[in-house]
């Protein structure tokens, strides 16, 4: 097993296509053991501080997962109960918890630039989980990763990016990974949820669902994101559903080997019908599993970059190969 050395993990933008496979190669080695429930001890003697100052299931749980299964210690930040209550900035906060002695930080933060403000204050690695509108680079990881898996190469498939593009760290992601890898990308959505010029983002885009669906690969449908809108930026909710949710009419535009992500969490009914969201095509849950196996990566790679030869005896003869 070839190492990967990465102090801290910010954003999809500063990977190497060879970096962004080499994690894909750790996550394929890890894969049988987890599916087996077998701990590799690579973190054992290792603690990670899960530090989310945004509600989070997927993503928490799925670091916590990975440094389990590491054989490492997990430790959970919860904004609410901390002394965040009583005004004690980010930067102090870190540092506080820098001082206990962990070996990573996981932090997500609702304001853009956070986890690199702390990887420039800071000694101890920080993993970005999502950082505002910026990046969620695990999450581009592991939906490259998915991607990889049920189409077997990323390289050539046309990828249509369905949703909120403008407020979307996982699009942002995703277009950095995908296009190092190959893929043709497109987003689409309605003209006030993309970016004013889709362009610089190296992508083709469409106002419509259906000027893309047929040609696409994959469609990876994003969640409305309420929350991060000063105001409501589409007439209404049921309006977005008619017009740019994957409906199963919609779905039927697709080529038959077609794959449908979504990062959850999902607006049943608003971005995606039920019966879309939970059909064939459907790898959502596969994204989900694929989480821990490349969240796993990733910390390894981060914290004990020097362990990873040892993986040689971890992995069975078949697997470590690059796909794609
Ligand atoms: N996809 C994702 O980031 O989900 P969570 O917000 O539940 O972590």
């Amino acid at each position: 097993m070839k190492t990967l050395e990465i102090k801290h993990f910010l954003a999809a933008a500063d990977l190497s296509a060879d970096e962004i496979r080499k994690l894909f190669d750790l996550a394929r080695a890890f894969a049988p053991h987890v599916r087996r429930g077998e701990t590799i001890p690579l973190l054992q003697g290792k603690t990670v501080v899960n530090l989310f100052f945004e509600n989070s299931t997927r993503t928490r749980i799925s670091f916590e997962l990975a440094t389990r299964k590491l054989g490492g210690n997990t430790l959970n930040f919860a904004t609410s109960t901390s002394s965040v209550s009583k005004g004690e900035t980010l930067i102090d906060t870190a540092k506080n918890i820098e001082a206990m002695g962990p070996h990573c930080l996981v932090v997500r933060h609702s304001s853009a630039g956070s986890p690199t403000i702390l990887a420039h204050t800071l000694a101890v690695p920080i993993v970005n989980a999502g950082d505002g509108f910026h990046e969620h680079p695990t999450q581009g990881l592991l939906d490259g990763f998915t991607i990889e898996e049920k189409l077997g190469t990323i390289a050539g498939k046309r990828v249509v990016i369905l949703g909120d593009i403008a407020h979307s760290r996982v699009a942002r992601s995703n277009i950095h990974i995908l296009k190092k890898l190959g893929a043709s990308v497109a987003v689409c959505g309605p003209p006030t949820l993309l970016p004013p010029k889709p362009e610089i983002l190296g992508v083709d885009y469409a106002y419509r669902p259906e000027e893309l669906l047929r040609e696409a690969d994959v469609v990876m449908a994003l969640r409305i994101q309420l929350e991060r809108q000063n105001r409501m930026q589409i007439p209404s909710v049921a309006e977005y559903s008619r017009i740019w949710g994957l409906s199963r009419e919609r779905a039927k535009l697709l080529k038959p080997e077609a794959i449908i992500l979504h990062p959850g969490p999902i607006n049943r009914g608003v971005e995606l019908d039920p019966e879309v969201a939970d059909g064939p095509r459907s790898v959502i849950l596969d994204q989900v599993f694929n989480g821990v196996i490349t969240r796993m990566a990733v910390l390894a790679s981060v914290c004990v970059p020097e362990r990873l030869k040892e993986l040689e005896k971890w992995m069975p003869k078949s697997t470590g190969g690059s796909r794609g």
